[in-house]
């Protein structure tokens, strides 16, 4: 082992038969690492995690279990997830070193795969903590294919976990900081000499022209004016028809007139998640150069109660030409993606169109943290998307869209109405942006109310914000290129 980390982490999943790295070790500590092992009863079963302090010279030695089968990306993402959790974020300047030559994989790239985990456990948003740790440090991955693994990370996955803390750093911030056009400064930047990218922004005036009368409805009731912001990435022909996201940016939503409660409110914060997750998978894509075309379509606004603002009852006109009668201002996310996948359609003639929102609580309670809501009108579509989650790590699961769903958002006084009589509530906010959506064109909807914010955390989330839907997506573009 090197002599100048002051860490080391290890994988042991025989603690009785040592090979490699933790095997060279005891040899050179006549034994301790063994006996250290066993005094703490170290089983090497998956999960299982001992820490031994002071052998010869280094200040801990992190030993993990494993399997011994073969592992797949997420469970290697789950590990360097775990090892992020074991070294903590106050690292101080000390150097880690982790040794991965005792796991096995048929991916070669194990220790990318291990730092990509590493690094999204290792998230904080702690801008507004005056007293802020000293996270500064080095962590080094070592196992065999030590160049691919290097290039896959710095070529690929660290900008994937870019992406992920980008989304995570939107859906944390205050509302008070992030409005619609404070979305569209940040996004401007973290894009800033990214290649093939080119940002559009529908300010309220683009709006007016193309009669979105939805979104301008749910921004009128504050200060900061809505916006619509376009990012194209252009990595494939011309002529190829691109996937299109679009994402709810909800920049706080506090009900509008139909006010939400006061418990919980200012977790509403984030309800621009989808969007921000809409902005990270586009930069990932666009950051390792991905051969496709790809587009983001986020529609931005703030749902406020005021005296301009729309009250239930109000009929909006909508960019397809149809109206809308408000029955709740708290069923906003529809109004505003009712425009945008619309808006999307017509302008881009997307091979794939899929929308993510924290549309409603409905789906939250149905799934809760382990898998988002996916509503398709084609079932193999769904299946497929099911694949993927389970692929990456972020899974989906199918709620239906029925004929009577759509029955329930006719209106006496307007085409259709944002909010039905009742249940089931996802599927009653997917039928009003399906209205929108040609019925022939492959249309996926995402409803992530229950999974974009975790209250506790996962070995590859931290508490809060995450990210949720830039490692599906960025799948789903790997996958459907
Ligand atoms: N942003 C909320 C949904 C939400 C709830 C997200 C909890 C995350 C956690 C959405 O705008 C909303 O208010 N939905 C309503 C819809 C209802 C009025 C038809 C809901 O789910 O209650
Ligand atoms: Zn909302
Ligand atoms: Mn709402």
């Amino acid at each position: 082992p090197p002599s100048d980390a002051n860490h080391l982490a290890l994988f042991i999943p025989e603690p009785d038969n040592l090979t490699g790295t933790a095997a060279t070790l005891n040899a050179n500590s006549n034994g301790l690492l063994s006996r250290a092992l066993s005094a703490q009863k170290f089983d090497g079963k998956p999960g299982s995690y001992a820490v031994i302090y002071g052998l010869q010279d280094i200040a801990t030695v992190m030993v993990f279990g494993a399997t011994t089968s073969s592992l797949t990306n997420v469970e290697l993402h789950n590990l360097g997830g775990k090892i992020a959790k074991a070294v903590g974020t106050d690292l101080d300047g000390d150097k880690v070193v982790v040794h991965a030559d005792t796991l096995k994989s048929d991916l070669t790239e194990i220790s990318a795969h291990l730092a990509f985990g590493y690094q999204l456990q290792n998230y904080r948003f702690d801008k507004y903590q005056t007293k802020r740790t000293n996270n500064t440090g080095e962590v080094v991955f070592v196992s065999t294919n030590a160049q691919q693994s290097q290039d896959a990370y710095t070529n690929d996955l660290q900008y994937l976990a870019g992406g992920i803390y980008l989304t995570r750093d939107l859906a944390s911030e205050p509302g008070k900081n992030i409005y619609p056009q404070a979305f569209v400064d940040r996004v401007n930047a973290q894009f800033k000499g990214v290649r093939d990218i080119d940002i559009d922004v529908l300010t309220l005036r683009d709006m007016k022209k193309r009669n979105m009368g939805a979104l301008m409805g749910v921004g009128q009731g504050s200060i900061h004016d809505p916006r619509m912001l376009v990012i194209e990435y252009k990595g494939a022909d011309k002529n190829e028809a691109p996937i299109v996201l679009a994402g709810k940016g909800i920049t706080f939503d506090t009900g509008g007139i139909s006010l939400k409660r006061n418990s919980g409110m200012w977790a509403m914060k984030s309800d621009l998640a989808g969007a921000a997750a809409v902005a990270g998978t586009v930069y990932a894509a666009a950051k390792r150069g991905e051969k496709v075309n790809l587009i983001g379509v986020m529609p931005l606004a703030e749902n406020m109660p005021a005296e301009d603002a729309i009250r239930p009852g109000d009929v909006l006109n909508t960019m397809q030409g149809t109206t809308i009668e408000v029955i709740s201002t708290d069923a906003e996310g529809r109004l505003v993606l009712a425009d945008a996948v619309y808006y999307a359609q017509q302008e881009f003639k997307p091979k794939l169109l899929l929308n993510i929102a924290t549309l409603t609580g409905s789906a939250a309670r149905a799934l809760s943290h382990e898998y988002a809501a996916v509503i398709t009108r084609d079932w193999d579509l769904s299946l497929q998307m099911m694949k993927i989650g389970d692929k990456i790590g972020e899974a989906v699961w199918p709620l239906p869209l029925h004929e009577n769903h759509f029955e329930q958002i006719k209106s006496d006084i307007a085409d259709i109405k944002n909010s039905g009589a009742g249940n089931p509530g996802a599927s009653i906010g997917a039928a009003v942006i399906g209205t929108f959506i040609d019925e022939k064109q492959p249309w996926v909807h995402l409803d992530i109310a229950g999974v974009d914010w975790y209250n506790s955390d996962t070995d590859t989330v931290p508490v809060g914000s995450s990210g949720w839907g830039v490692r599906f997506m960025d799948q789903l573009v790997r996958d459907m290129k």
